[in-house]
């Protein structure tokens, strides 16, 4: 096989600095998720996501992210490949090779992150692209600003529910559309107050159910089906992934908190050996300062990790 030729410690540098992003990246993840652990009802980490999930700049750098995850397991494997070509004889005595094991350990254990992070992503962000079902909210004000609502609440004037005062206006159609002198204006206004109906019916049943944030910004436990009722009829209200309710709903059944710390396990193996690698790579390392980079590899890897395992411990406990 042909592969491009790029010299070897250019791939070498490439996946040094990329990876040292996605370290930077794991250290912001980690601390972004403490939040859940405040018991305000979600207040801060749901502001947290909705700016994340709004925010123009942290979309264009989510592009990025994903460019770089997907660059850093190309460089990778092109890596691995040309040193197999290269050496298409395996060593005939195991343990010949000078490899580091660590290094042996960085391609299955980026394999498997690549596969957890696959499960990660079915659990939370692919809810947010809506190739999976989860709960959903939105925020109350963006909800009672639709101009329909307005008109609904003139019905309490009428003693009317809001639904006898859209039929009401239904059934006299005829006259609007003669003193609006266009039928089909009518025909969508009429519509319209259909519309925001089922927007007033939605937030009726969170104040009823009581799915209303102490903070009373948002209200929760959208189903999928409303999500996409409410992004057709009010997409300035457009609801977003509950995260905190969904972390903290996953995080309260033991086999995931298994799963996840064997996830984090993981990451703490790759992470460990991929901090003085990226040093010694990109020449920011030598002899001397060698162990004081391992140690901060290490230092790096548990905290970033140990931080990811005390969301889902302390959420499990219900702490
Ligand atoms: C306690 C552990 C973790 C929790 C509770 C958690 C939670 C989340 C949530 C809620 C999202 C969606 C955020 C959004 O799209 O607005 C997300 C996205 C993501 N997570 Fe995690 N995560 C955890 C651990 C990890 C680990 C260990 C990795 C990587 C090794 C990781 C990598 C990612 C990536 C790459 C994304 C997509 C980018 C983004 O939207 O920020 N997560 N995570």
């Amino acid at each position: 096989m042909n592969l491009p030729k790029i010299h070897s410690i250019s791939k070498k540098i490439c996946v040094a600095l990329l990876g040292g992003f996605l370290l930077i990246f794991l250290l912001f993840h980690a601390s972004a998720n403490l939040l859940v652990l405040r018991h305000d009802d979600g207040a801060w980490y749901s502001a947290f996501c909705h700016f994340m999930g709004t925010n123009y700049i942290v979309k264009v750098f989510e592009v990025v992210l994903f460019g770089f995850i997907a660059l850093h397991i190309c460089f990778t494997a092109w890596l691995w490949l040309t040193n197999r070509m290269a050496r298409p004889v395996r060593y005939h005595v195991a343990g010949k090779s000078k490899t580091h094991p660590g290094s042996k350990l960085m391609m299955w254990t980026g394999i498997l992150i690549f596969v957890c992070l696959l499960v990660h992503f079915t659990d939370f962000y692919f809810v947010k692209l809506g190739w999976v079902k989860g709960e959903y909210m939105a925020k109350v004000e963006k909800l009672q600003q639709i101009e329909a609502l307005q008109t609904l609440q003139l019905s309490s004037q009428f003693d009317m529910t809001p639904e006898e005062f859209v039929d009401e206006l239904e059934s006299r159609a005829t006259e609007l559309s003669a003193m609006e002198g266009d039928s089909a204006e009518t025909a969508r206004y009429i519509a319209q107050l259909r519309d925001g109906l089922d927007v007033y019916n939605i937030l009726q049943r969170a104040y009823d159910e009581g799915n209303v944030t102490e903070d009373g910004v948002w209200i929760r436990h959208l189903t999928y089906d409303e999500r996409q009722l409410l992004r057709d009829v009010a997409p300035e209200a457009d609801p977003e992934p509950d995260f905190y309710f969904m972390v903290r709903e996953k995080f309260s059944h033991l086999h995931m908190v298994l799963l996840y710390l064997l996830f984090f396990a993981i990451v703490w193996i790759h992470m460990r050996h991929a901090f003085p690698s990226a040093f010694q790579t990109l020449g920011l390392s030598n002899y001397k300062y060698y162990n004081v980079i391992d140690l901060l590899g290490k230092l790096y890897a548990w905290v970033v990790c140990l931080m990811f395992a005390a969301v889902v411990i302390l959420v499990f406990l219900g702490l």
